[in-house]
């Protein structure tokens, strides 16, 4: 077994079991790229310092860089008796270059180390979120624009309410990812803070400059409180926030789809390359992303609840207990840029059934508000107008018909006002025009809202 880095005050040394509980190597290694990037900035500020000569420092620099390709060459295995990839990378860079490699670590500790290379590391994958959030809004405003003429059912309660512009139903869920988008950015505010040279929680005697490092990292800003810098892990929990939410909102979608591909639905039909057979029922294509999707929101919002209790309690300053923000951060970015890319394509690629959507909404009462504000239009109190399309509505269920196929002399017995006009006033394209009100499903309010969209992405 490798000698511990902080081995010098054991008698004992921990049995293999003990040492593979306490290890993290096999998921921060993740970090790998993170960990390097940080220790070149500390290497180049210690020499900036004459903390380290330049020898010193370019021996360690030309060690990391080299350590980093070999593992991506697949030429290095951790060990998990060296526990995380800090130390991991420490042993290695001292087998490779000797005892020079050990002054890496000078004016630094683990808690700082690890906490810069979470911050470089969720500043990096919350960008790429935003990039995929992007892609997928762009996925609904092409699918919106082809759109707006297409009429299908408004739900309220999953009953028909009232006939909506297929486009207007979609972009809702593009206003949905752009709240996620903002959350997304304002997180990084909190991401993008260095918290290298806090070393192990008090700061230290060694003449570093933490400004230096935050400027070679890219840092928008620094920790003022050295404490703050390696206890904070606020920014983790909003990441997995904004990851929840977002996945939320992808499920809502999902479970439309699910809804819309169904046969009793009919309203989309999802691509073959998006959707799954059954083994035994040969008949069956089944919307599994759509399923899959909505039911990864279990594990993100568990991940997030699962960092909320490991931080409840916590006394300043690190504890291990931190360590557990990884695992649940990691699956919940994998998982949330999966679930973009293959919602991305599923919706891309999936066909509107507009004629079966023309006819459905011609099947429904989903018309039964124009009727009331026919009459209002008339002059009649809308509570009034309310009462008598609820007897014409009951009528018509009694004898088997739409609000459409009600003969004119019915209508008259119901109220005088009602004329011939009614029929072109009833259809559902005709309601969706007269909704003329800012943000409403009518064609104009519509195209201004997927112009105002563009304008975002
Ligand atoms: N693997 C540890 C973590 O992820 C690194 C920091 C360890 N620091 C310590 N003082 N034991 O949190």
């Amino acid at each position: 077994m490798t000698k511990k880095a902080w081995g010098g005050r054991f008698e004992e040394k921990p049995e293999a079991w003990v040492d593979a509980f306490n290890a993290s190597i096999h998921f921060d290694k993740t970090l790998i790229d993170e960990d390097i990037q940080g220790s070149i900035a500390h290497a180049t500020m210690l020499y900036h310092q004459n903390v380290l000569t330049q020898k010193e420092s370019e021996a360690i620099i030309n060690g990391l860089k080299a350590i980093q390709k070999d593992y991506h060459d697949g030429n290095i295995e951790f060990q998990t008796s060296l526990e995380d990839i800090h130390l991991n990378i420490e042993h290695e860079l001292i087998q490779r270059i000797g005892a020079v490699g050990g002054k890496l670590h000078t004016g630094r500790s683990r808690n700082d180390q690890v906490a810069t290379d979470m911050h470089l590391y969720t500043k990096k994958e919350v960008k790429q979120i935003i990039e995929a959030i992007e892609l997928f809004q762009k996925t609904i405003v092409n699918l919106a624009d082809e759109h707006v003429e297409t009429i299908m059912p408004g739900y309220t309660h999953l009953q028909r309410a009232q006939p909506i512009s297929f486009a207007h139903h979609i972009m809702t869920y593009f206003w949905m990812l752009e709240r996620d988008k903002g959350r997304f950015k304002d997180a990084l505010k909190r991401i993008d803070i260095s918290p290298l040279g806090a070393a192990a929680l008090s700061g230290t005697t060694y003449p570093i400059d933490r400004h230096e490092t935050q400027q070679l990292l890219g840092f928008a800003s620094i920790y003022e409180n050295s404490l703050d810098a390696v206890s904070d892990r606020d920014y983790i929990v909003e990441t997995l926030h904004a990851i929840s939410l977002t996945m939320v909102h992808l499920s809502r979608f999902a479970e439309e789809i699910i809804f819309w591909s169904s046969e009793e639905a009919k309203f989309v039909t999802l691509s073959d390359a998006f959707s799954t057979g059954s083994s035994i029922m040969p008949q069956k294509k089944n919307p599994d992303m759509a399923e899959l999707i909505r039911g990864k929101v279990g594990r993100t919002t568990g991940h997030l609840m699962s960092l909320f209790m490991t931080l409840k309690g916590l006394p300043l300053a690190y504890n291990k207990d931190m360590q557990e923000d990884k695992e649940g951060l990691f699956d919940a970015i994998h998982t949330l840029k999966g679930s973009l890319r293959i919602f991305d394509g599923m919706v891309g690629s999936m066909t509107v059934n507009t004629e079966r959507l023309t006819q459905v909404v011609k099947s429904d009462f989903s018309n039964a508000t124009e009727l009331a504000d026919y009459l209002v239009v008339k002059g009649i109190p809308f509570r009034e107008a309310h009462e008598i399309v609820g007897k014409i509505v009951l009528w018509c269920i009694q004898n088997e018909m739409f609000l459409l196929d009600v003969p004119l002399d019915v209508y008259k017995q119901h109220h005088h006002a009602i004329d011939k006009d009614i029929y072109t006033y009833l259809q559902p394209a005709e309601a969706v025009k007269r909704r003329k009100s800012y943000g409403s499903t009518g064609q104009d309010a519509v195209k201004h809202q997927i112009s105002v969209a563009k304008t975002l992405i």
